[in-house]
């Protein structure tokens, strides 16, 4: 098998993360309550897709090593697999998928910024646009399925959220589930300190 670098490595970690994100949101869309979330859902699945074709265009352009990346791309696709079966092969709910995407993408947003950050050591400039792309990608992604996840909770409300009702209905807040729903949701604030986490995460003048 052909000497593969470690950045060679990472693209066939990317690649082979990319095809299992597929499955993933795949999957979570069929969980039940999955439908609420079916356009979330099939957009990550089409940027998945877009991301995957893409990062095998660059591969396919890498002669004499392109056959063990991919090679190592299916070993870490069906890695992810197993994963994904074991984390939700008996969960039934959106809920549970989400906590399961938001781990996934997670991973897939760090491996990119490796990804991105190893390019720029060995001035790959190709590799560096497209990492600069797929990071903004998938922080997409892993804000938006830690954005919805709070809301894939909702409907366990009544059960969940008793001791804060009674407390809410002592103290004259609304105690219905759908009225306390909007309290679930991630508050501002700690959005625009994400924000500013970002900000100070973005190398300066490199
Ligand atoms: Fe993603």
């Amino acid at each position: 098998m052909a000497e593969l670098t470690p950045l060679d490595e990472k693209l066939g970690e990317v690649l082979g993360l990319a095809q299992a994100t597929q499955k993933a949101t795949t999957h979570v869309a069929q969980m039940e309550d999955g439908d609420r979330f079916r356009d979330q859902l099939d957009r990550m699945l089409d940027e998945a897709e877009e991301t995957e074709r893409r990062t095998d265009a660059l591969i396919d352009s890498l002669e004499g090593r392109k056959t063990a990346i991919r090679e190592l791309a299916r070993e870490t696709k069906s890695e992810a697999e197993e994963m994904l079966e074991t984390y939700l092969g008996d969960e039934e709910e959106a809920l549970d998928g989400f906590e399961f995407l938001m781990m996934a993408e997670a991973g897939e947003l760090g491996h990119w910024e490796i990804v991105r950050t190893m390019g720029k050591a060995t001035g790959e400039d190709e590799v560096v646009r497209l990492a600069d792309w797929a990071v903004e990608i998938q922080r997409k992604h892993f804000d938006g399925v830690r954005g919805e996840q709070p809301r894939a909770g909702r409907g366990r409300g009544p059960r969940r959220l008793a001791p804060q009702a009674a407390w809410q209905g002592a103290h004259g807040f609304p105690q219905r589930t759908d009225e306390l729903a909007p309290s679930l949701t991630l508050p501002a604030p700690l959005d625009r300190v994400h924000a500013l986490g970002r900000a100070q995460d973005r190398p300066r003048g490199g």
